[in-house]
């Protein structure tokens, strides 16, 4: 993912020139400009999205907008790529800065997957195991998913999709983070201990047995965010212990742990809904990025809301995706010139594809 250095006069831009070139270069394009902004953008970035979301509304919005020639996607890069698939092919799909990737999506790769599903085959029988990967991963990752029968799916829709392959298949097998599998397939009464087993990528064989394999319904892959591992059952203690009565909502992606001992857990589009709808005067710790945590606080002054971590945690990734990048980007629209196009391959994105319709089905 190559990014070039930004032009030097565009980097000497102050925040006020910086605005009203957007503004002016977003006005030139039009309907022909969709801006999609994940929640986790910081305020500079999110103000200039024509619709804001998490992952699964996004991906949706994306495929809903025909007549949009661009669709610049202030997120990060798998979340481009999942809107490149959902969308037809006149369609340019971009991220302003082509390193805002994710780490977790780096840790399970097609090479890996692919060994790991080899493995598996020599203990047990592959094709009543149903691959489910997380949106955060590589469109490879989703293509391989889609070609053994699986879905992806996102931390809305990962209880609909679990219970779906669990009743397709004997197993699954669920990357690449270790939290959603397990937190999912836990609230749909697996027990950890018993029924899951964890697949080290880093180690031989995933660092498990045949028969730990052979034992299990849920195979998690060991991958995670972290970002939402700072997230502590300490950190909630003590918010219960300063805050009585307080509610504590956390993502999926945090630990099981975390996850028991909130009072609940969705998906940023829920946290963000959850406390909207509460009444004003209620209290909110909150278990994820910073960035949406901060604007929901700001928006509602009604109501106490904070981070559960007092050392706040951006997402360093989302966080690249800077004004000026933005504006490069619209710029060299106007001008006629496509920047930082996300243009997944046409072999891989049609395997992909079934992944995500899949995922859409079920949702
Ligand atoms: P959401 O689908 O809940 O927006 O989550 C995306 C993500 O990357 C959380 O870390
Ligand atoms: Fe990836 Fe975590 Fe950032 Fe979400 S918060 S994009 S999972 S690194």
């Amino acid at each position: 993912m190559l990014q070039q250095l930004l032009p030097a006069d565009i980097r000497g831009l102050d925040a006020d020139a910086t605005d009203s070139r957007i503004r002016a270069a977003r006005t030139a394009l039009g309907s022909k400009l969709v801006i999609l902004g994940h929640h986790y953008q910081r305020d500079e970035i999110i103000k200039w999205a024509d619709f804001r979301g998490d992952s699964l509304k996004l991906s949706q919005i994306a495929g809903n907008h025909p007549e949009a020639s661009y669709i610049v996607f202030c997120g990060v890069h798998f979340m481009a790529e999942s809107a490149d698939i959902l969308t037809n092919s006149d369609q340019a799909v971009i991220l302003p800065n082509m390193t805002a990737g994710c780490s977790m999506a780096d840790m399970a790769n097609i090479d890996q997957v692919e060994a790991c599903w080899s493995w598996l085959s020599t203990v047990t029988d592959t094709s009543r195991i149903v691959p489910i990967t997380y949106v955060n991963s590589t469109a490879a990752l989703k293509a391989f998913v889609g070609k053994h029968g699986g879905a992806s799916c996102t931390s809305s829709n990962a209880r609909n999709i679990v219970s779906w392959a669990l009743e397709r298949g004997d197993k699954l097998l669920f990357f690449p983070d270790q939290h959603l599998g397990r937190n999912t397939a836990a609230d749909l009464g697996l027990d950890p201990a018993k029924d899951m087993a964890l697949w080290d990528p880093a180690k031989a064989d995933g660092g498990l047995t045949a028969d730990q394999v052979r034992d299990s319904r849920v195979l998690l892959w060991k991958g995670h965010c972290s970002v939402h591992a700072r997230f502590s059952v300490d950190q909630i203690e003590k918010a219960r212990r300063d805050y009585p009565g307080i509610h504590v909502i956390v993502h999926p992606e945090c630990s099981l742990e975390v996850v028991r001992a909130a009072d609940s857990a969705g998906s940023t589009e829920h946290i963000l809904k959850k406390i909207s709808d509460a009444p004003a005067g209620t209290s909110w710790a909150v278990g994820t990025e910073v960035n949406l945590v901060s604007r929901l606080a700001h928006e509602m002054p009604e109501k106490t809301i904070f981070c559960l971590d007092p050392v706040v945690c951006p997402c360093s990734t989302m966080y690249r995706i800077h004004p000026h990048y933005l504006l490069w980007i619209l710029e060299g629209l106007v001008e006629g010139e496509v920047r930082n196009q996300v243009s997944v391959p046409t072999e891989v994105a049609a395997e992909a594809k079934l992944a995500l319709e899949r995922m859409l089905a079920i949702s």
